[in-house]
């Protein structure tokens, strides 16, 4: 496969995996817990990608109205079809998860929030949120004590990268406060890394190009996390306004 763009490439990898980012349903249990999201609560996933979590959404509050948003139409229409079965009541639509207007009782967003910045995205939900609505986010997160290996991997990834003192302090600036927070390691990771690492074996002998650096950039991030998954973690925070 060759001559795609960079964007086609990301979406190559991307097609028919089950998640974007790390992510277990045991996690959204826990957090709707945490948020204490009513039955029949108006829940939104923002940034919800392929619908992993939509769908966990979806039958964990069985009578919630659910709007799932995102800015990739392959995503939005993966997510459609696999929320199909739970009707009306889960909706998937096209657009910038910047622009929400609820109001929610809970806004869920995996491995998303970076996109707008932690604080920046909780200031502009604010208005989205019913009263005692909560939002629970998932952010990278660096453990204690990280290598030097591994920090100047990830934060070369993403620079903005702190350990959870640091996402903490990024919720208190946005006016908010913690009710609960996670680790997500290990099985999290590995519900991403391991169906990614078998479509990069799938794609690799057709590859050239664009793909073939996307694959390699892919690859490197999977033998990182595989290097020392101890250092690194998705931190789970669920949080209100204050
Ligand atoms: C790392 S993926 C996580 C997807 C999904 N939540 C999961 O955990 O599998 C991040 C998602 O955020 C979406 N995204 C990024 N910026 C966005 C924006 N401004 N509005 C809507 N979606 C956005 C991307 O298209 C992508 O699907």
């Amino acid at each position: 496969m060759s001559d795609l763009t960079p964007d086609e490439a990301f979406l190559t990898i991307y097609a028919d995996l089950a998640r974007e980012g790390p992510g277990a349903a045991a996690d959204v249990g826990w957090a709707l817990s945490v948020a204490a999201t009513p039955a029949q609560a108006r829940i939104c996933d923002a940034g919800c990608g392929s619908g992993a979590d939509t769908v966990t959404l979806a039958k964990e509050r069985p009578l919630a109205q659910i709007e799932a948003v995102d800015k990739i139409t392959q995503f939005v229409e993966a997510a459609r079809r696999r929320t199909a079965p739970f009707g009306a009541r889960v909706q998937v639509r096209e657009g910038d998860m910047a622009d929400l207007s609820g109001p929610y009782d809970l806004i869920w967003c995996a491995g998303a929030i970076y996109f707008l910045g932690v604080s920046e995205g909780l200031r502009l939900w604010r208005k989205a949120l019913a009263p005692s609505g909560a939002v629970a986010f998932s952010e990278p997160c660096l453990l204690p004590r990280p290598s030097q290996a591994a920090l100047a991997f990830w934060a070369a990834e993403y620079p903005q990268i702190t350990d959870v003192a640091g996402i903490r302090a990024r919720v208190a600036a946005a006016g908010y406060r913690v009710l609960g927070e996670q680790m997500q390691v290990g099985d999290a990771w590995e519900a991403f890394y391991v169906p990614m690492g078998k479509r990069i074996a799938k794609l690799r002998p057709e590859a050239s190009g664009a793909l073939s650096e996307a694959l390699d950039k892919a690859e490197a991030e999977i033998a990182r996390w595989k290097a020392a998954p101890s250092e690194i973690a998705y931190a789970l925070m669920v949080v209100a306004p204050e």
